[in-house]
């Protein structure tokens, strides 16, 4: 019963969280819907929406690291119930959560938050801001047409790099320091879009802009690349505190969980130069 269960094993900070806990030399049981195979982990089928994938998937496990698929924050059918076996298990349990849900009791995130602390012995709550690396994944075509055009209006964001949030979870899985607290997680500094996109411009050696759009217009865009109206308006709702300044906070968290200080963007958009090139 030492395992550790990586949720999202497939996703941003989910592959990167493997990656660090296998060189450490845990043992990792990585979760994705398809079971695909993981390097130097067991792949395990964990699918929200398909009950029967839970209880093997936590076969020999004590601790969790927990996501919400952000299309589809189902609280009551999906979030709970993985919670509820965690609890019925004695498994503590990490969550990858959202910067700022704690002012929002009645959000999806904080809900899910509040049955952690009531219903678990151990559990750590990572409170990320939006991170750097949308700009190589869900914002690559936009970087990629040299146009970065979302509803953000002039509202700064301290972007953190998702190697440091895959970090913080590795030292809150491994260690019992951070047991029953909560992290917001940030970058070192706060940028405007256009700053952000001047800094990629750099690296990437072309003409990178923003275009400060409407809910309306980035919505039509998304669906117009194939995104659901629903989870358009979901991402075009996360602006308004983009534009209300709640993002621009700095915080110390990266380096209170993991002795460093937290990645800056230009570090970031050096290291995924390749990507960021097209
Ligand atoms: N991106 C940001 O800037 C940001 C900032 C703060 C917080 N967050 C939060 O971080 C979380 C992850 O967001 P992301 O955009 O970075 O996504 P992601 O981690 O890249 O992808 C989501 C993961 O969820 C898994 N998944 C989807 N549906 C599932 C289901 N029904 N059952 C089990 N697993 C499922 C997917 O795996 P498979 O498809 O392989 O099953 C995938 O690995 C969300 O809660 C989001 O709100 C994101």
């Amino acid at each position: 019963m030492n395992k550790i269960l990586v949720l999202g094993a497939s996703g941003t900070v989910g592959r990167l969280l493997v990656r660090a806990l296998v060189a450490q030399g845990q043992a990792v049981k990585a979760a994705s819907r398809t079971g695909r195979a993981v390097a130097g982990a067991e792949a395990v089928r964990f699918d929200y929406a398909d009950r029967a994938t839970h209880a093997p998937a936590f076969e020999g496990v004590d601790r969790l690291y927990l996501l919400m698929p952000a299309d589809s924050l189902a609280v009551e059918a999906f979030l709970l119930p993985a919670v509820a076996l965690a609890a019925e298990r004695g498994v503590k349990v990490v969550m990858q959560s959202m910067m700022g849900v704690e002012h929002d009791p009645a959000g999806a995130y904080r809900q899910v938050e509040m049955a952690l602390e009531s219903a678990l012995a151990r559990w750590v709550i990572l409170r990320p801001n939006w991170f750097a690396d949308n700009f190589h994944g869900i914002w690559a075509p936009d970087v990629a047409r040299g146009d970065i055009a979302l509803p953000a209006g002039e509202g700064a964001t301290s972007f953190i790099d998702a190697r440091d949030i895959a970090a913080c979870a590795a030292a809150a899985l491994c260690t019992g320091r951070f047991d029953n607290q909560a992290y917001t997680l940030t970058g070192p500094q706060a940028l405007g879009y256009a700053q952000a996109a001047a800094v990629l411009s750099q690296v990437a050696g072309r003409r990178i802009g923003y275009t400060p759009v409407s809910d309306d217009a980035f919505v039509a865009a998304l669906r117009s690349a194939g995104l659901p109206e629903a989870s358009g308006r979901m991402l075009a709702g996360l602006f308004g505190d983009v534009r209300n300044g709640h993002t621009a906070m700095v915080s110390d968290g990266v380096e209170v969980l993991t002795g460093r200080p937290s990645r800056g963007l230009a570090q970031y958009a050096a290291d995924y130069r390749d990507a960021l090139r097209g």
